[in-house]
C-alpha cells in the first residue's frame, strides 16, 4: 500500500522534475531529482542491477524529514532515476526514515533496513529523538514496511548504549544467519559499532560490541559499513566531532577506515591501523557493495555537514553522491580508485609527453569540464629537483582552483577559495602524500561541479564540489622555482547521444 505521504512526495517529483535542466547537473554523479539529498543508502545489487537510495528530503533545499530516495545503473556511471521509495509514514517512522543498507533476500525479495526516528516530548518540555531499528521488504520499486516495526529499539543494546543515537544499520546474510551492525552512542558520549544477530530479519538479539572509540576518534560513530578486503577486515565509520590529527584527519565530520582482522567464529575485530578515507572537503559517510565479479565499490555523499548549508542561495536541488570508486588494500593502505567503467565515457583524447614547465603554461586541447586527465610531474633530470608544481582548473580569469604539490614537504594543497562559492568557509585542504623522488601522480576527474583527485594510483582521494560557471574550463600548470618534467593526458568525457 503506497500511503498518501509517499504518494505526495512521488508526484511532487513528477511534477518538478523536469523543470530542472539536466545540464545544470552533473552528468554523471547521482543528484536527488529535486530538494536535499545525504547519505547513500541501500548501495547493492538487487536482480542484475545496481541499486541506491538515498537520504531524500523532496520539499526544500535543506534537510527534512527523511524520505528515502532511489536510482539504479548497470554500470555506476548512467543512472535510471525511480520513484521515491519510502517515506516516513508509520507510527516507527513517523519522524525520519533515517539510513541504512539494502539486501537481496533468497525468496526473491529486496530487504531495506533503516532507522525510524521517533521524537517524543520530555516533561520539561525537551524533544528527545528516539532511534530504532526497522525493516521494508519490497521488488526494487514499491516497499512495505513491516507490521512490527521496529525490529531492534534501544531495549537490545548493552547497559550503556543511549537509546536516543543508535541509527544506520549494515544488514548482511552469512551462512543463513542474518548479521546487522549500527552506530550507537555509549552514555559517555562517544562512538560503538554494534553487532546483532537474527534467524530471520524480524527478531534480533545483540551479540557484541565490535569496535568503539572511547571518545578518541570522534564522538558518535555514523554510518558503519563491515568488508573483508584483500586479507583485512575493514570497519567503515564516519565521526562526529572529531579532533584534529596532523594532516591525517581534520576537525569535525569525518570518514575513517579502522583495518585488522576479524574472527567470525569469536566474533572480535583486532583493529590494526586507521586512516582517513578522503583527504577533501566534500565526503562523508561512505557505504560499499561488492559486485558480482568480485570488486568492492564505495559511494559517499559528496557534501559535509559543517558547510552543507554554504549552497548558492537559489539551488532548487542539493546535494550529490560521489563516482562509486574501486577499492583495495596495497602496503597496508586503503586505495581507490574510479570504476573501471569511466573509461567506457572517455571521447576525445589529447596527450602531451615529457613537457618542461618553468612558469605558467597552458597546453593546446587541455580544458575542460567534464573529464577524466591523468598527470605525472617529476623533476626534469636526475639531480634536478623544484619547489612546486601546481595545476589551475575551472579557471576564467577570475575563478581558479588550484592543486599545488610541495616537493619539500610532499604535502598536496587543494584550494577552492576563488571558486566562486559564496561564501568564507573551509576551502583548503593539506593532504600528506607518500615522497617518491619529486615523482607525482594525479587522476583528475571532473564533471562540471564536483572534482575528485586520485592520487598515486588511487593511494588517497580528495573530494571537492566548486561553484564556478561552468564555461570557466580553462587549465594551466606551472613549475614554482625550477622545472618540471609534465606527462598529461585528457579525455573528455562524453554522454551525449553523438559521442565521439
Ligand atoms: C549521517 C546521518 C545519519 C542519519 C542521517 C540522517 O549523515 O546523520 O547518521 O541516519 O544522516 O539524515
Amino acid at each position: 500500500m503506497i500511503s498518501k505521504r509517499l504518494q505526495d512526495a512521488r508526484e511532487f517529483e513528477d511534477a518538478y522534475v523536469p523543470k530542472i535542466d539536466e545540464e545544470e547537473r552533473p552528468a554523471f554523479h547521482v543528484t536527488g531529482g529535486i530538494g536535499w539529498i545525504n547519505d547513500p543508502n541501500g548501495f547493492s545489487v538487487y536482480r542484475g542491477e545496481y541499486h541506491l537510495f538515498f537520504q531524500y528530503h523532496p520539499y526544500s533545499n535543506i534537510w527534512g524529514p527523511m524520505h528515502w530516495g532511489h536510482v539504479k545503473t548497470h554500470d555506476f556511471i548512467r543512472w535510471e532515476r525511480l520513484p521515491v521509495a519510502m517515506a516516513p509514514d508509520t507510527p516507527a517512522d513517523k519522524d525520519g526514515c533515517f539510513s541504512g543498507t539494502a539486501l537481496e533476500l533468497p525468496d526473491g525479495r529486496q530487504l531495506l533496513a533503516y532507522t525510524g526516528v521517533n521524537r517524543k516530548r520530555r516533561d520539561d518540555g525537551l524533544i528527545e529523538e528516539y532511534q530504532h531499528q526497522c525493516v521494508a521488504f519490497g521488488d526494487g520499486i514499491d516497499y512495505e514496511k513491516y507490521e512490527g516495526n521496529p525490529v531492534i529499539t534501544g531495549e537490545h543494546l548493552p547497559e550503556d548504549g543511549s537509546h536516543l543515537d543508535f541509527r544506520d544499520p549494515k544488514i548482511w546474510l552469512e551462512n543463513g544467519t542474518f548479521y546487522l551492525i549500527a552506530g550507537n552512542r555509549t552514555r559517555r558520549g562517544s562512538g560503538a559499532i554494534r553487532l546483532f544477530e537474527s534467524p530471520d530479519a524480524l527478531n534480533w538479539k545483540y551479540v557484541t560490541t565490535i569496535d568503539a572509540c572511547h571518545n578518541e576518534l570522534g564522538k558518535m560513530w555514523e554510518c558503519p559499513d563491515f568488508f573483508p578486503l584483500d586479507g583485512k577486515q575493514v570497519l567503515i565509520v564516519s565521526p562526529q566531532e572529531m579532533e584534529p590529527q596532523g594532516l591525517e584527519f581534520h576537525a569535525g565530520y569525518g570518514s575513517i577506515a579502522l583495518m585488522g582482522s576479524w574472527d567470525s567464529e569469536k566474533k572480535v575485530f583486532d583493529r590494526e591501523k586507521v586512516q582517513s578515507i578522503d583527504y577533501g572537503i566534500d565526503f562523508y559517510a561512505p557505504q560499499t557493495l561488492l559486485t558480482p565479479d568480485g570488486r568492492r565499490v564505495m559511494i559517499a555523499w559528496m557534501q559535509n555537514w559543517t558547510t552543507c548549508n554554504c549552497k548558492p542561495p537559489k539551488t532548487r536541488f542539493f546535494g550529490q553522491m560521489t563516482l562509486p570508486r574501486e577499492l583495495s588494500i596495497r602496503d597496508g593502505r586503503l586505495c581507490q580508485e574510479p570504476v573501471r567503467e569511466l573509461i567506457n565515457y572517455r571521447g576525445r583524447r589529447v596527450h602531451w609527453d615529457n613537457v618542461m614547465v618553468t612558469g605558467n603554461t597552458t597546453l593546446k586541447g587541455v580544458k575542460g569540464r567534464l573529464i577524466d586527465m591523468t598527470v605525472t610531474i617529476r623533476p626534469a633530470g636526475v639531480g634536478a629537483s623544484y619547489g612546486a608544481f601546481q595545476i589551475h582548473l575551472a579557471q576564467d580569469g577570475e575563478h581558479v582552483t588550484t592543486i599545488r604539490y610541495k616537493l619539500a614537504t610532499s604535502v598536496l594543497r587543494v584550494d577552492r577559495s576563488r571558486s566562486g562559492f559564496p561564501y568564507d568557509i573551509v576551502h583548503v585542504r593539506n593532504i600528506p602524500v607518500r615522497f617518491r623522488q619529486g615523482e607525482l601522480k594525479l587522476r583528475i576527474v571532473m564533471d562540471r561541479n564536483t572534482l575528485e583527485i586520485f592520487v598515486n594510483d588511487g593511494e588517497q582521494a580528495a573530494s571537492f564540489i566548486l561553484y564556478t560557471p561552468i564555461t570557466s574550463d580553462i587549465i594551466s600548470f606551472e613549475t614554482i622555482d625550477g622545472t618540471a618534467l609534465l606527462d598529461v593526458e585528457k579525455y573528455d568525457l562524453k554522454f551525449g547521444p553523438t559521442e565521439d
